[in-house]
């Protein structure tokens, strides 16, 4: 991917000021897998302006739906689906392709898709995903990089993960609803976006309950009418921006933000000895004006777990408070790439296997960074607002993945930064 823009960003400013939080790039695209399963048309509000989104609407069109957005909202009308293949063009595009899986397994009773892309953070397998459709009847082919899935009839079935799994929790939910019978999941991810897809589905005439605990039953329907629904407000994104107004010792409100759902998020920022207040009406505020301390251990896990897409932006922020901090990234193998990047800004942090030691420290000077995943790319920024000078990152479509507009929306708290 040729990418020649880059985030340039002065470091130093304390950020004040009010963020609106975009809708969950992962309540969003299992919501565009699932207008799959629709009939009618379906209006998805509050859906984020990122290019996985736009990669997922282009899935849609290439299977022959129509998909148009107009500003937040995007109107899918599944009706005319003229194909079960993905091409593996567009299943590089995401990783969370694979979340057309269930969906078109669903509809058509039969899919071929190309394994996703996008390994940056893991191995991320699919093993579960298609021992679970196979438990469902389906009878699976991997051939040419290809995986061909096709089942006369969907049965539901007793699912049971070895680990929670978001997207396999999804992909079952997804080829479940519209399947024979009862499926019940075992150790399902709890994370609040399946909250959200099992709300969307049921909505639309789905039998699911269970959603948000470790089991989950779906009793298979005849048929889904679409809906329309707002997708979620994006935790991750909220957490990244409370650790922006943290690390610059500011002070933020956010709106549209859901404070349940960020979970052990709001407690490790108060240790460390920030302010935080939600409103219960989408407003959590943020005040870092006090002497922060290093939490002493912060230790990833599937919800309600610390989230590992929130552990990039909080190390950037333990990397500029005194004290030492242990991470250990339980969920994902490879998932300290900006560790290396951090370092060049000054940071003190060495990694072993799943443990980075983070030793805080008082001063960090702007250097020339590259983004190497979404997340880390997050915590880069975070880093860069702190670090004295200009900071530059390169490779920012990684970032576009999952941040809309999150230059402009620093900007309007006071930072200094824009893209060349
Ligand atoms: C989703 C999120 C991602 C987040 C992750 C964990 C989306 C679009 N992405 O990713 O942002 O970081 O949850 O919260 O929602 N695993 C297997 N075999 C499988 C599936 C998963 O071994 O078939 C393992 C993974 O390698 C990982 C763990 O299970 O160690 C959890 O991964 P999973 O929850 O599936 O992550 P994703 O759904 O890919």
């Amino acid at each position: 991917m040729s990418e020649q823009r880059k985030l340039v960003i002065k470091g130093g400013r304390r950020i004040e000021g009010e963020i609106s939080v975009q809708g969950a790039k992962n309540s969003a695209l299992p919501l565009l897998a699932a207008a799959v399963l629709l009939k009618g048309q379906t209006e998805l509000y509050n859906c984020p302006g990122l290019s996985d989104c736009d990669a997922a609407c282009r899935i849609l069109s290439a299977l022959g739906c129509s998909c148009k957005r107009e500003g937040s909202v995007v109107c899918i009308d599944a009706s005319a689906i003229g194909t079960s293949e993905v091409s593996e063009k567009l299943m590089r595009e995401m990783r969370s392709s694979i979340i057309f899986m269930g969906a078109l397994l669903g509809r058509c009773g039969q899919c071929r898709l190309s394994f996703p892309g996008g390994c940056e953070i893991g191995s991320r397998p699919i093993d579960f995903h298609l021992d679970a459709f196979r438990k469902m009847g389906a009878k699976i082919r991997e051939e040419h990089g290809y995986i061909a899935c096709r089942a006369a009839k969907l049965k539901g079935a007793e699912i049971s993960f070895p680990v929670p799994s978001v997207g396999a929790t999804e992909n079952v939910m997804l080829a479940a609803v519209l399947a024979e019978g009862n499926t019940t999941i075992h150790n399902a991810a709890r994370e609040p976006e399946i909250c959200d897809l099992a709300g969307f589905l049921n909505r639309c005439g789905a039998r699911i309950s269970g959603a948000g605990t470790g089991t989950v039953h779906i009793e298979g329907v005849k048929r889904l009418d679409g809906c329309r629904y707002t997708v979620m407000p994006d935790r991750i994104a909220a957490a990244t921006y409370l650790c922006c107004g943290a690390i610059t010792r500011g002070e933020l409100l956010l709106t549209h933000a859901d404070i349940a759902s960020l979970g052990p998020v709001v407690p490790v920022l108060e240790q460390i000895g920030c302010s935080i207040y939600g409103f219960g009406n989408g407003n959590v505020y943020l005040n870092a004006q006090r002497a922060l301390k290093a939490p002493a251990q912060i230790r990833t896990a599937p919800y309600p777990g610390f989230p590992t897409d929130a552990q990039p932006p909080l190390m950037a922020l333990c990397a500029a408070i005194p004290g030492t901090t242990m991470f250990v990234e339980t969920v994902f193998e490879n998932r300290y790439r900006h560790v290396s990047e951090l370092i060049r800004l000054g940071a003190h942090i060495k990694v072993e296997g799943r443990v980075a030691v983070v030793e805080g420290v008082n001063r960090l000077t702007g250097a020339e960074l590259e983004a190497g995943d979404l997340r880390g790319g997050a915590a880069m920024i975070t880093a860069a607002l702190f670090a004295e000078g200009t900071t530059k990152i390169g490779k920012i479509c990684y970032i576009d993945r999952g941040y809309e507009n999150i230059e402009g929306l620093l900007k309007g708290v006071g930072a200094d930064i824009r893209i060349v």
